[in-house]
């Protein structure tokens, strides 16, 4: 309702040309255009708390057949940056919900900020922590809001958590998801990704200091050896957090943000929407 003229105003009539106008009425478009993304501007989603969980939802007010669950970086939903890609999947015809997995307290801009303690940070974040806040993001997206299918978006943080819950690794069985797409995971295990039981897809830029050619192969060679569809594209002149935070000025991280949003919103359209995986 609110977002088309957002859309415009900020992409001109260069959003008509690229396919805007067929992916706002949704007939016959096989995937998102890159129209939808918005890197800049105010949010367009509202918040609710459920069981002691902040929930950004975005897309509407109501849940889509398929939804996103959108796992953050550490900068959490303070980071404009997360919630306009939030919204983007909004764009893309998706109810999405984005909880807060850092209970108000996510990880400053600035690193460097004093008193902040980064290796205490993510030690308190870790699995016991963020299992039980994502689950209930699942619940809340199945059972609060009726959403049949649940897709997973994760970022760095929240990459690893999208690729746990397409895995056996979290919770019981399969989480309540039907497909992952991570986007320059950090901090993954290899029985994380050997436990992968879903159709995965990640995107991985080749200046990520987190995710170096060894750990990237190894990444690859893992969800190689699953037996779920996947997906491993990777992408060039491409940092740590290309996928949320690019400067889109440059034509490399530009490619590299608006075609993992492309790859991540193709993979829900087929392998959640489409073709569930059994
Ligand atoms: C919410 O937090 C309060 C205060 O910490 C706690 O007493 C309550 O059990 C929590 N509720 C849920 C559903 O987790
Ligand atoms: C959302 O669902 C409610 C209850 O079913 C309905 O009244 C409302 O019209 C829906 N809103 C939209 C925007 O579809
Ligand atoms: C940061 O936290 C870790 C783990 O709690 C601790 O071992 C370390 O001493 C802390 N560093 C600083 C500079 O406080
Ligand atoms: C591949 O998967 C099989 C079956 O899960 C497992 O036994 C084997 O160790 C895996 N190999 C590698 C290289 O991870
Ligand atoms: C983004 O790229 C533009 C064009 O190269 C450059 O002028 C600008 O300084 C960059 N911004 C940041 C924050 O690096």
């Amino acid at each position: 309702m609110h977002y088309p003229s957002f859309t415009f105003v900020l992409w001109g009539l260069a959003a008509v040309a690229t396919g805007g106008e067929c992916c706002k009425a949704k007939a016959k478009c096989p995937v998102a255009s890159v129209s939808d993304l918005v890197n800049t501007g105010n949010p367009v989603g509202k918040s609710e708390v459920y069981e002691n969980v902040t929930m950004y939802y975005t897309g509407g007010d109501n849940a889509t057949d398929v939804s996103v669950l959108f796992l953050t970086d550490i900068y959490g939903l303070a980071s404009p940056e997360n919630k306009l890609l939030a919204d983007s999947f909004g764009r893309a015809g998706y109810f999405t919900v984005a909880p807060d997995l850092f209970n108000g307290s996510p990880s400053p801009l600035d690193m460097n900020a004093p008193g902040f303690n980064q290796t205490r940070f993510l030690d308190s974040h870790g699995p016991p922590e963020t299992d039980p806040i994502v689950a209930k993001a699942v619940q809340y997206l199945r059972e609060v809001r009726g959403a049949r299918r649940v897709a997973v978006a994760g970022y760095c943080f929240g990459g690893r958590y999208a690729l746990r819950f397409a895995g056996t690794t979290a919770g019981a069985g399969r989480n309540g998801v039907h497909a992952a797409f991570a986007a320059h995971p950090s901090g993954w295990t290899a029985d994380e990704i050997a436990a992968v039981a879903l159709p995965a897809s990640v995107a991985l830029g080749d200046l990520d200091e987190l995710n170096p050619p060894d750990k990237r192969h190894e990444l690859e060679a893992l969800l190689a050896n699953t037996t779920a569809p996947w997906q491993a594209d990777l992408y060039s002149g491409a940092p740590h957090g290309f996928a949320v935070r690019a400067n889109v000025s440059e034509p490399q991280p530009r490619f590299a943000k608006e075609t993992a949003f492309i790859q991540a919103v193709r993979w829900f359209e087929f392998w959640a929407k489409g073709e569930p995986y059994r």
